[in-house]
């Protein structure tokens, strides 16, 4: 069985856990869940740094011990994960008994073996970053980092010979093309190697930083930062003779963000390389998370909290955006805005509106239960059962290549074609007639398989509503217990097993106070479409040839295409009702066409909006624009774009 490790950071206790830690947890544990959906064996890890000069000062400044300092921030990233889905094994501290025995164990190893030795250093130091920096890697002479110059310091110290595998490190990254990814880190870190590189100082005298773990051949030295910190990712699986270690070592992903590439990309591998414990698989780098204000960081005070976003708008929802909104490697942005936009587009309406629409249907024409395959499946069919298996196939390529948007697009492509099947092959009109049931069947239950299908696929990024979806589906598993093969086969529901509609999975949210929508994504009312067109006028009267208008009059008038967001009846109205249009804004637009469509039909279609018309009030709703539709024979039949455009365009 394959085996895979993943790993976080482990976090400093000097700040709450923000979006930043938040995202790199998540990514993570995306991962791990997507590798046990393929049946792999997997550990994730995740814990605190706790050591070092800014936990020392942090505490201080709050008038407490260290320890108590740290027990309490380490608490709080501890007590953060699982109301953020994280499904991790272990939450190892550098303060743990375990951890402090086997750095030292690796030290003495390390010591022992001749690659640790004392000298005296003169150099320039940041305080903020804990390590002493080249001239080259200031900026204006500054750290980059805190934007502050490094103060000069001399001090006797212990070095690790890191400048002797520099040759061993850059054949090693050369010969394993994808040990650092994406490929703009590895090259990073090879520019990096262009230049010599320097031993490493790995103690600080114990008289200036007492907070660290004592180096076990001079007990008047504690260890530096790094060489505490990155030894956790072995120290968790109890290097050198625990089970684990011989089960998960090396099949370690790491996961980190570009600000601790250099420790990660160079030290940790010459470390590793020093004690004799096999390279890691691969180090994972992504971006940088920013607000509109800067860089998201304790010091800039635009801290978004993670926690604080769920209650308004869902766990589920929040990772979603996550992971489609940034492209792994590469830095993105946050807004509340883009966050609320991806809410309604992507999953009240497309993912959201799919669900709803299926269940509703299969509720209404097969009594709640899961049809057979009727008929033969038809080019449609067999069109849309092939656009999911290729979401399946992207979804397994693109994740372990870290392209975790790329496998959302592909999934939600699906999605896209499935609500367009619907649109287009128009379940309502098969259920009118009798001698259409197989077809219908075989339609309904197409549906279902993909929407099954997506459920699974969706498990990594949002497990709640994975089971909810499979549990309405009428095939409730834990999203941890899913396997991909076998969830996903084909045909895999059971005839006759009930399914449920139940709430809305995703609430669209109201754009301007970011509270969700109450009534939006209302159930769809009962009342059926062939009832309606029964009673429906006769055919209309025939029309006679308007007056001629030049070009100039027609081009007043301003057609858009828009797509219908959300339908619902006029109350006491047998005629209204009242839509909710993507225009490429939001429009409100009552319409006479509840005798020939109900509102379950129209979410998700396409029509065509006078979109410059006065606002009116119809039985006392307004509506600010109007629906083109054409009165023909049994009924009115809306106007619809001929393919699927973008809502907002314009009609010339
Ligand atoms: N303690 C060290 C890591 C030791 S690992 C052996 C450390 N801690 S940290 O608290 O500063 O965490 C840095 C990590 O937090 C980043 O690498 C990243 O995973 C995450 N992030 C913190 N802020 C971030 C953003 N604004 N954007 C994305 N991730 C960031 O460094």
């Amino acid at each position: 069985m394959e085996r895979f490790y993943v790993t976080t950071p482990i976090y400093y206790v000097n700040a709450e856990p923000h979006i930043g830690h938040a995202y790199t947890t998540i990514v993570t544990d995306v991962m791990n869940r997507f590798h046990k959906l393929m049946g792999h064996e997997t550990f994730f890890l995740t814990g605190t740094d706790e050591h070092g000069d800014k936990i020392a000062q942090a505490a201080q400044e709050a008038g407490v011990e260290p320890k108590a300092y740290a027990d309490r921030i380490s608490a709080l990233f501890r007590d953060t994960w699982p109301g953020l889905g994280i499904t991790n094994d272990k939450f190892i501290r550098t303060t743990d008994a375990e951890h402090i025995r086997i750095v030292q164990y690796v030290l003495q190893k390390v010591y022992d073996a001749g690659e640790i030795y004392f000298s005296s250093y003169k150099g320039l130091y940041c305080v903020g970053c804990e390590r002493f920096y080249t001239e080259r890697e200031l900026v204006d002479g500054k750290c980059p980092d805190h934007n502050r110059p490094p103060v000069e310091r001399e001090e006797a110290n212990y070095f690790f010979r890191m400048s002797k595998y520099q040759d061993w490190l850059i054949r090693y990254l050369e010969e394993h093309p994808d040990c650092i990814r994406p490929e703009r880190y590895k090259n990073e870190v090879l520019a990096f190697l262009r230049e010599p590189l320097e031993d490493l100082c790995i103690s600080r005298p114990v008289e200036r930083l007492s907070w660290g773990i004592p180096l076990p051949f001079d007990k008047r030295y504690v260890t530096y930062v790094w060489f505490d910190a990155l030894i956790n990712y072995v120290s968790a699986l109890g290097y050198p003779d625990g089970e684990l270690f011989h089960k998960f070592w090396p099949a370690v992903r790491h996961v980190i963000a570009k600000d601790i590439l250099k420790p990660h990309g160079i030290y940790w591998p010459t470390m590793l390389q020093a004690a004799g414990i096999p390279m890691y698989r691969n180090l994972n780098v992504h971006g940088y998370w920013t607000s509109d204000e800067g860089k998201m960081s304790k010091s800039h005070g635009t801290v978004v909290k993670p926690l604080d976003m769920i209650p308004a708008y869902g766990l589920d929802a929040f990772r979603y955006f996550l992971l489609r909104e940034m492209v792994f490697g590469l830095d993105a942005n946050f807004s509340q805005d883009a966050l609320v936009q991806r809410i309604n587009a992507d999953l009240a309406n497309d993912l959201g509106n799919l669900f709803s629409r299926t269940l509703a249907m299969t509720e209404k024409y097969f009594a709640g239960t899961i049809p057979p395959f009727g008929s033969e499946p038809d080019a449609m069919d067999r069109d849309l059962k092939g656009k999911t298996d290729e979401a399946v196939a992207q979804f397994s390529a693109e994740i372990p290549r870290l392209g975790f948007h790329k496998a959302l697009i592909a999934i939600w492509e699906c999605i896209g074609a499935a609500n367009k099947y619907i649109d287009y092959v128009g379940p309502w009109t098969l259920a009118r007639e009798e001698n259409l049931k197989p077809r219908l069947q075989t339609v309904m239950r197409t549906l279902l398989e993909v929407n099954r299908t997506v459920a699974v696929l969706v498990a990594p990024f949002m497990p709640a509503t994975s089971e909810k979806m499979l549990e309405r589906l009428g095939v409730p598993k834990k999203a941890l217990d899913l396997r991909l093969s076998e969830d996903t086969r084909w045909g895999g529901l059971k005839e006759g097993d009930a399914v449920s509609k139940g709430e809305a999975l995703f609430p669209r949210i109201d754009a301007a106070s970011g509270k969700k929508a109450e009534k939006a994504d209302k159930p769809a009312a009962k009342k059926a479409p062939e009832k309606a067109a029964k009673s429906a006028p006769k055919a209309p009267e025939p029309v006679a040839p308007a007056e001629a208008i030049d070009i100039e009059a027609f081009r007043q008038i301003d057609l858009r295409i828009g797509r219908i967001e959300s339908a619902e009846r006029v109350p006491k109205s047998e005629k209204l009702v009242k839509l909710m249009v993507d225009i490429g804004e939001k429009r409100q637009v009552v319409a006479g066409i509840a005798k020939s469509y109900s509102p379950e039909e129209l979410v998700g279609k396409q029509v065509v909006i006078v979109a410059n018309l006065k606002p009116a009030k119809l039985m006392g709703v307004e509506s600010h624009g109007m629906v083109l539709a054409v009165r023909d024979g049994e009924g009115l039949k809306l106007l619809v774009p001929e393919q699927d455009v973008t809502p907002g365009g314009k009609i010339s």
